[in-house]
């Protein structure tokens, strides 16, 4: 499998993606998105491959978010469609996966990045790691599961306010809240993380996908994700959204209108 922007490598039914667009801070484009699915299919396809690890490029970001110049432009319907498709083909998918998939957050994982994250089965981060869904400083919402897993992952008012915020938190603050399960230097980040798989693999793959879906199963959500889906779409809609994605590609604070 040869992508634009993954990488993957296997050994010893060890697989590490690579999301690589380190110049756009591995920002993710529809392009990423499909091909991430078409990676993460083929990975979980292969009988050899026992555990994924996801990871960024660069030293300074894990994904900082959905491409904002890709969607600034877009209508209530395309917003609708592009969380609808993106939750379909990348972040369900990623979770609902039978093959264990560790997120090593190597830098910035911001709003479409930590989605990605918390898709994971779990999160291991380095130091310089920073999180957080700044969605609504964009007049946006998250639209990729963010509002349904952030709070499942670190409770209702912790995600309340770290989404009206729109505020990042540090490694110690991400620890604390279970958001992710440990923290190390930039450098053991990868090595840590085959630590855990290599401990992962030496189990039965077989029930360690049953314990998954039954795991998940428990947090299957009422019609949270479908929500999400429109309200994520009636932002496009807004002056709001306007001013806070033009203000992002013109490098200036935005200046929101209002209710
Ligand atoms: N979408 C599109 N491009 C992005 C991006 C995103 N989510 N995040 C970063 N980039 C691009 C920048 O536009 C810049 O591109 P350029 O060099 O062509 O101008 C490049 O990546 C480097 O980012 P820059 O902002 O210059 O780095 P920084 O160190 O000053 O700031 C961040 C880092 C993460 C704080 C900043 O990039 C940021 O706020 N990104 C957006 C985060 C966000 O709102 N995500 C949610 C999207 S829904």
């Amino acid at each position: 499998m040869t992508f634009t922007n993954v990488l993957i490598s296997i050994k010893e039914g060890l697989a590490i993606v690579t999301i690589n667009r380190p110049k756009k801070l591995n920002a993710l484009n529809q392009e990423t998105i499909k091909e991430l699915h078409e990676a993460f299919e083929g990975l979980q396809d292969n009988a050899d491959v026992k555990v994924i690890i996801l990871t960024g490029s660069g030293e300074k970001a894990f994904v900082a978010g959905a491409d904002i110049s890709e969607f600034a432009d877009f209508s209530e319907e395309e917003g609708r469609l592009l969380a609808a498709n993106g939750q379909k083909l990348l972040f369900d998918y990623i979770e609902n996966l039978t093959t264990p998939v560790i997120a090593a957050i190597n830098g910035f994982a911001l709003g479409g990045g930590l989605e990605l994250a918390m898709a994971c089965h779990f999160r291991v981060a380095s130091h310089n790691a920073r999180m957080g869904l700044p969605e609504v400083s964009l007049g946006l919402i998250p639209g990729y599961g963010g509002t349904q897993r952030l709070p499942r992952l670190i409770g209702k008012g912790r995600a309340m306010e770290l989404i009206m915020t729109a505020s990042m938190i540090d490694v110690d603050r991400a620890l604390g809240y279970g958001l992710v399960n440990h923290v190390v230097s930039q450098e053991e980040l990868l090595g840590f993380c085959e630590k855990l798989a290599g401990k992962i693999s030496n189990n039965s793959s077989v029930a360690i996908g049953y314990a998954i879906k039954a795991i998940n199963k428990g947090f299957t959500p009422s019609n949270g994700f479908a929500t999400e889906v429109e309200a994520f779409g009636a932002c496009f809609g807004t002056q709001d959204f306007k001013e806070g994605t033009s203000a992002f590609l013109e490098k200036r604070k935005a200046d929101f209108p209002g209710k």
